[in-house]
């Protein structure tokens, strides 16, 4: 684990040394207006009023749409660089922000391969329109990928997300039935890097499943959350042995 800026610290890694990045970057979406967009903080956006826990805040959050393409190309061309030929790239966002998301992609020089759902079981209804209970992960690849591979995921996944003593981050993302799932489009034994990493759930997936992982956090807070998440798998592999 890495405690910094994602793009400083991206610049600093040696390139095609990873063979999948898998990712839930700030959002920057939440609101139907600008100011709505950038005035409330993460937590505001993200977590509802009737939440029973207090979990620390994160930034990063705040840009308009424009500068959130322009900025996440920028971290998603360093990842391209980070990764070897044929690497996979997967990118979490709602439905707001889903065509930036794919245009950051694809300006960050992936080809995009299609969008996953994430379909979420617990979400409030919507009075007289949809319920918005699904969030999306782009899959990118570094130019043509293995389809020689014998592997066949699905395109739908349907996880809750941690509650009580399991939930560490504000928008954290499930292990079992999600990010387990994911992490298998890596080839096995790879690296799987994760430069927005929160309180560390791509990474704990990824050592589950047997492979390296390099995560990258801005806050302090989050990034002492993932080193314990990530300590208390090995602990518990290394007694499995
Ligand atoms: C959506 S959360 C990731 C949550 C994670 N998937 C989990 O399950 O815990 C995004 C994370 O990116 C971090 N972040 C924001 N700006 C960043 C930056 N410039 N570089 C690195 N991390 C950043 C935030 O602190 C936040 O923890």
């Amino acid at each position: 684990m890495y405690q910094g800026d994602a793009l400083a610290v991206l610049r600093e890694l040696p390139a095609a040394t990873v063979d999948a990045v898998i990712t839930d970057p700030p959002y920057n979406s939440g609101g139907r207006t600008m100011s709505d967009r950038t005035k409330a903080s993460a937590r505001g956006k993200y977590v509802s009023g009737d939440a029973c826990h207090d979990l620390a805040d994160f930034t990063g959050d705040n840009r308009d749409q424009r500068s959130y393409i322009a900025w996440l190309s920028l971290v998603l061309a360093e990842c391209l660089r980070v990764s070897r030929p044929g690497a996979h790239c997967l990118v979490f966002t709602d439905w707001r922000q889903l065509p930036a998301t794919s245009d950051a992609l694809q300006v960050g020089g992936w080809t995009w391969q299609g969008t996953v759902v994430w379909h979420k079981p617990v979400a409030r209804p919507r009075r007289g329109g949809f319920k918005a209970n699904a969030e999306f992960i782009l899959w990118g690849t570094n130019g043509p990928y293995d389809g020689k591979r014998d592997l066949y995921l699905p395109g739908v996944f349907s996880a809750s997300q941690p509650s009580g003593r399991q939930r560490r981050h504000i928008t954290q993302k499930p292990v079992d039935g999600l990010m387990r799932e994911l992490v298998k489009v890596c080839a096995p034994g790879g690296t799987i890097l994760d430069p927005f990493a929160g309180s560390g759930s791509t990474g704990e997936a990824a050592l589950h499943e047997g492979y390296d992982f390099v995560g990258i956090e801005l806050s302090e807070h989050y990034q002492r959350v993932a080193r314990q998440r990530l300590d208390e798998v090995a602990a518990s592999s290394a007694v499995d042995h």
